[in-house]
């Protein structure tokens, strides 16, 4: 009897042990209808324990995409190796992850609040909580006056900060964000990366953040690992000790930043050369 109860807590307990993100050994080989199937990914592991930031960075095609797809569920390749959330194998759908991509993906007929809560309808949370949830995120990254127009009268910083008010309305204790501000100007890129953290920092979820900005990769992470080009290996994996809270802006005039971005550079240019020889 003893035995069966304390099997019965088993699962619980070892979740909450659990790594938020586990990848072992992960090879994935996508087939194609033309030509030689494509190995994506050869031998990936990497462990994310909840609450930490963790930023990959690495060449295009080198399989960042593919990883984040495999986490949500949503990839359909060959694959070998182990991958986890929390300790389960991941399934489309899962609450446990919000999935933000470079593109806002905002739905034009619908309004600001009500993009923003899409993501909670799609998950059955009622109206009104989704609305008042919706609404006080949106307030927090600055479209509070913006809540009744539709995507085409907001600028494109405007829409991704819809989006993200949507990603972190879901609460889901996963994030994954694949290069969530790649294609905004400068200052506004700041100016969300603050957001972000702020959000973040308020929180503490696991976030996996895929982006071709290492400065970003620094300001934001706990740590960044470093992929090779294609088929993506971890070629590095730097710790960013730079102190929290942080503000994106203020690290611009911090010269430990400033060692580590051009750390992660020479890893890069390093491993692009090799590769080319
Ligand atoms: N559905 C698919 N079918 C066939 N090949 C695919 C598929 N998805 C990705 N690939 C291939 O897998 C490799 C990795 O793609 P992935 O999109 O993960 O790269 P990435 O690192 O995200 O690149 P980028 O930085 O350009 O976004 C590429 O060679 C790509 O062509
Ligand atoms: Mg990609």
């Amino acid at each position: 009897m003893d035995a069966l109860l304390l099997n019965a807590s088993l699962p619980e307990s070892c979740e909450e042990m659990c790594p938020a993100i586990k990848l072992q050994d992960l090879k994935v080989q996508f087939e194609t209808a033309t030509a030689h199937a494509v190995l994506a990914l050869d031998g990936v592991s990497l462990v994310v324990s909840p609450g930490e930031f963790v930023s990959i960075v690495g060449p295009s095609g080198c399989g960042k995409t593919t990883i984040l797809n495999f986490l949500a569920g949503i990839a359909s390749a060959r694959l070998s190796g182990e991958i986890s959330v929390f300790g389960k194998d991941p399934v489309a759908g899962n609450p446990d992850i919000a999935y933000m991509l470079a593109r806002d993906s905002l739905l034009p007929w619908r309004t600001t609040l009500s993009n923003a809560a899409y993501g909670m309808e799609l998950r059955n949370i009622a109206r009104k909580e989704r609305e008042e949830r919706a609404a006080d995120l949106l307030r927090r990254v600055g479209l509070g006056e913006f809540v009744h127009r539709y995507p085409k009268a907001l600028s494109h910083g405007m829409r991704q900060r819809c989006a993200l008010a949507r990603t972190f309305a879901l609460e889901s204790r996963i994030l994954l964000m694949d290069e969530p501000f790649g294609a905004l100007d400068a200052q506004t890129k700041l100016q969300l990366e603050d957001l972000l953290l702020e959000l973040w920092s308020g929180e503490q979820r696991t976030v996996l953040f895929v982006t071709h900005d290492l400065a970003e990769a620094v300001a934001l992470s706990d740590r960044v690992i470093v992929l090779g080009p294609r088929p993506g290996r971890i070629i590095a994996e730097v710790v960013i000790d730079l102190p929290r809270p942080r503000s994106v802006r203020a690290l611009q005039e911090h010269s430990h930043f400033h060692r580590l971005c051009a750390r992660l550079w020479g890893l890069l240019e390093q491993e692009t050369k090799s590769h080319v020889n």
